[in-house]
């Protein structure tokens, strides 16, 4: 089981250490063995000292060692704390930050080639889950255009548009269906994302073809992430 915390634009440098530091002794004192990222901002990046099962990711950096692109950090700056493992394609850089699929792929290409572990996002928006399965397995393979699926260090996150950020799950049955289908074409590690909870990653990471969690809002409070953690420890 994977268990990840993508911040996004949440915590300071401060809190993401101490958030760090907590998690990685809380997995350290229980014996934890599943799989924990945490997605920091890149200004809270560093070098952590964790326990194997403990990667901190980047939630995005442009695809070049270093340059001159005003705002973006490069392989150079990950290469600083050794940051091996990034998100691509997530949702809210599609459709907030604009990022076309061709960017996506070209991102996805260069870190692949670098060896990265990529945990790869797709999903659909509101009005194509209200047009049906067919719909939605149409939308989110064609997010897999220009995408190297055999990719050995690839992680998929399955992540409903309209599940993220609004308090609303997916359904078991959604979520199993999508997954089925995806799992059917690709054999990677498949995580589900989109407001997954404290009372609810248990069950939904229990679900066939589950394997793992991507979660925004719930995490941000590390006894929350902890106890997500507990939740799902013998899955
Ligand atoms: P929420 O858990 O806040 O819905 O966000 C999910 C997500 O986007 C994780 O990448």
């Amino acid at each position: 089981m994977i268990i990840a915390s993508n911040f996004k634009t949440n915590h300071t440098r401060k809190s993401t250490a101490s958030f760090v530091n907590e998690v990685n002794d809380f997995l350290k004192s229980n014996d934890i063995s599943n799989e924990v990222i945490v997605f920091p901002t890149a200004t809270s990046l560093d070098e952590f000292d964790t326990v194997p099962n403990l990667t901190i990711g980047t939630q995005n950096a442009y695809a070049v060692e270093k340059g001159s692109f005003t705002g973006e950090i490069g392989t150079t700056q990950l290469d600083e704390f050794a940051i091996k493992t990034i998100l691509i394609g997530h949702s809210e850089r599609r459709h907030v930050l604009g990022e076309s699929q061709d960017e996506i792929a070209k991102k996805y290409a260069f870190f692949k080639e670098l060896g990265y572990t990529i945990v790869y996002c797709i999903g659909e928006p509101l009005e194509v889950k209200e047009a049906g399965l067919e719909k939605t397995l149409e939308y989110v393979y064609e997010q897999f255009e220009g995408i190297d699926t055999n990719y050995e260090n690839l992680i998929l996150a399955y992540e409903p548009v309209w599940a993220i950020g609004t308090g609303v799950t997916a359904t078991n049955e959604d979520i199993t269906s999508v997954h089925s289908a995806i799992k059917g074409r690709i054999d990677k590690p498949l995580l589900y994302g989109g407001s997954v909870k404290v009372a609810n990653v248990r069950e939904i990471c229990s679900l066939d073809g589950v394997d793992g969690a991507l979660i925004g809002t719930a995490s941000w409070v590390v006894e929350d992430f902890k106890q997500i953690i507990e939740n799902t420890k013998d899955l």
